[in-house]
Formats: structure tokens, C-alpha cells, sequence
């Protein structure tokens, strides 16, 4: 692995290293946009409710790089999941963006309020009616996702889901990966410096050894296993760059099962009211 993998799955082509841009607005957003564009990135996470579509999309379009070579990602908020709704916060997505399509429109998180066929036939029809290129969810377990499943009449490529060294997502990743599905990794760095990955023992121990940062080191354990894309954000433009530069080297079998070894329970970040009942 030289260069960024992409992730394939169902004709989409997935850089598997995006930008997260939560909770990033304003001129922090653009900038931290444009300088992951210059330094390699082409993939960007938003989301209708990170509000910071418009940002984004002038990030991308200072960027000078080709709109076709980017994958961009929104999300529609729990809210506007009925049919109708979904495709009306699409619609304000790309005007906010000021963009004619993304690559692909997730269901940020379900809601139990609104049946799953309802949401999922409405984001079939998004993508049918060229809002989105691609389709998929965020926030699924593996009975959400495979309800998801038995209701789309169009591919879903992706389940975007909280994912780092302290928690175990080998059930949801399995259904996921099963489906033909990219699993995305949501606070891949466990939240940096407020979380503890990045000052596990191991973790500086393997980024010692390999003369790596802790960061590069836990982005290149998500990049090793076969079907990951990992969305680490970050306002600081030298962290930007640093979590881009792991293609130089590689872990071992060993390195990667121990860093794998770190999860426990208790370890989940994000936990909002209504979150339903993990796997
Ligand atoms: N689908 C969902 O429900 C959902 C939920 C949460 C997040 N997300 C997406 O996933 C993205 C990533 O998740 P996240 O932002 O929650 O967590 P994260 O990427 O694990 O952590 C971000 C934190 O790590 C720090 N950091 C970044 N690079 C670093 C480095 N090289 N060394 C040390 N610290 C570093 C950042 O600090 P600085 O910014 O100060 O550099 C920031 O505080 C979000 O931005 C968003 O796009 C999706």
C-alpha cells in the first residue's frame, strides 16, 4: 500500500481516508478542507447537521481539484428521514454545497419514530432521481442494517459507524463486509487528546518503533483491514497532513492484532438519546 487504498463496493469508489469535518465551521472548515485536498485527501465527510455544508463545498471549489476526483459525503439528519423529507434535506444539501450531486447520501442515524422501509424507498429514490451517486447508511446495527437491506431497491455501499482500537465492531463490520458494503470509521482516533488510543502504552510503543506518530499508527491499523475507510478529522492544518502520511510504512500481523487487543467494554463515544440498541 503506497497510496491511499480504494474501497470498492457496488461501483462506488471510495477513497479509504476522507476528512471528517465535524464540528468544524466557518473559514476553519474551508481552510481545513482546502489543505486536505493539497495534501492528498479526496474524500470529505459532512452532514446536513454539522452545518457546514456551504463551507465544504467552497473548500472543495478553492481546492481547484476537479469535482470528479473528489467523493463527498452528507448525511440527512434523523429528523428528515420520511419520504419527502429525506429528498428535501438532499436537495438543501447540494444548494448549501453548491454542488449538483454527492457521492454519496447517508441516513445519519435511524429513527425508531419512522419505519425503516419508508426511509430507506426515499433514499433509493434520491439516489434514482441523481441527488446522490451512491447510497448508504450510518449508525445501523446488524438487524437495522439487514432490515435496510430487504427495503432498497438501489445498492447501499456503505455503513458509517463509531469505530477505533477500544471498541469492537467485529458484528456490525462482519453483516457490513457480508453485504458487499465499505464500513466507514467514525472517531477512528477515539476524539484525540479527550480520549485515551492515542496514549495507549502499545500504540506509542508501535509508533516508537516505527518512527510514526500515535495518530499514524491507529489510522494504519484501520487502513490494514480489508474494507475500512476511516474518516479522522482535524481543524489543525499539520495534523491534516500528518494523518495522510501512512502510506510509507506498514504494520505487522502482530502490531495490528495488538492494537486490536486494546477494546473493552464501555469503550462507545457516541451514545445520543435514541440511539438504538447496539450490536
Ligand atoms: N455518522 C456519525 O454519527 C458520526 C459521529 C461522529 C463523527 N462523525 C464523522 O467522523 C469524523 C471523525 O470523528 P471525530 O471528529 O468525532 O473524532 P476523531 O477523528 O477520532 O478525533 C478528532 C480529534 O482528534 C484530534 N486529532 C486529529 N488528528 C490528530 C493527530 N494527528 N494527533 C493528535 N490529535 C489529533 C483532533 O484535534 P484538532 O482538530 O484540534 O487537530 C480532534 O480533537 C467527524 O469529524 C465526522 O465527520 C460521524
Amino acid at each position: 500500500m503506497t497510496s491511499c487504498p480504494i474501497i470498492s463496493s457496488h461501483g462506488a469508489a471510495i477513497p479509504a481516508i476522507g476528512l471528517g469535518t465535524w464540528p468544524l465551521k466557518g473559514e476553519t472548515c474551508e481552510l481545513a478542507v482546502a489543505t486536505a485536498l493539497a495534501a492528498g485527501y479526496r474524500h470529505i465527510d459532512t452532514a446536513s447537521m454539522y452545518g457546514n455544508e456551504a463551507e465544504v463545498g467552497r473548500g472543495i471549489r478553492s481546492s481547484n481539484i476537479q469535482r470528479e476526483q473528489i467523493f463527498l459525503t452528507t448525511k440527512v439528519w434523523r429528523d428528515d428521514i420520511a419520504d419527502g423529507k429525506l429528498q428535501r434535506s438532499a436537495e438543501r444539501s447540494l444548494k448549501a454545497l453548491d454542488l449538483p450531486y454527492v457521492d454519496l447520501l447517508l441516513i445519519h442515524w435511524p429513527n425508531a419514530s419512522i419505519p425503516v422501509a419508508q426511509s430507506i424507498k426515499a433514499l433509493c429514490d434520491a439516489k434514482r432521481r441523481g441527488l446522490a451517486r451512491h447510497i448508504g447508511v450510518s449508525n445501523h446495527t446488524t438487524a437495522l442494517l439487514a432490515e435496510a437491506l430487504q427495503s432498497a431497491s438501489e445498492p447501499l455501499v456503505c455503513n458509517q459507524v463509531e469505530y477505533h482500537p477500544h471498541l469492537d465492531q467485529r458484528k456490525v463490520m462482519a453483516a457490513t463486509h457480508a453485504a458487499g458494503m465499505a464500513m466507514a470509521a467514525y472517531c477512528p482516533l477515539g476524539r484525540g487528546d479527550t480520549g485515551g488510543v492515542l496514549r495507549e502504552p502499545v500504540v506509542l510503543s508501535i509508533a516508537k518503533a516505527h518512527g510514526k506518530t500515535a495518530a499514524q499508527v491507529v489510522i494504519r491499523w484501520h487502513l490494514q483491514q480489508p474494507g475500512v475507510v476511516v474518516i479522522p478529522k482535524s481543524a489543525t492544518p499539520s495534523r491534516i497532513r500528518e494523518n495522510y502520511q501512512v502510506f510509507d510504512f506498514a504494520l505487522m500481523p502482530a502490531e495490528v492484532a495488538a492494537i486490536s487487543s486494546l477494546a473493552k467494554p464501555g469503550s462507545r463515544i457516541v451514545q445520543p438519546t435514541g440511539a438504538p440498541q447496539w450490536d
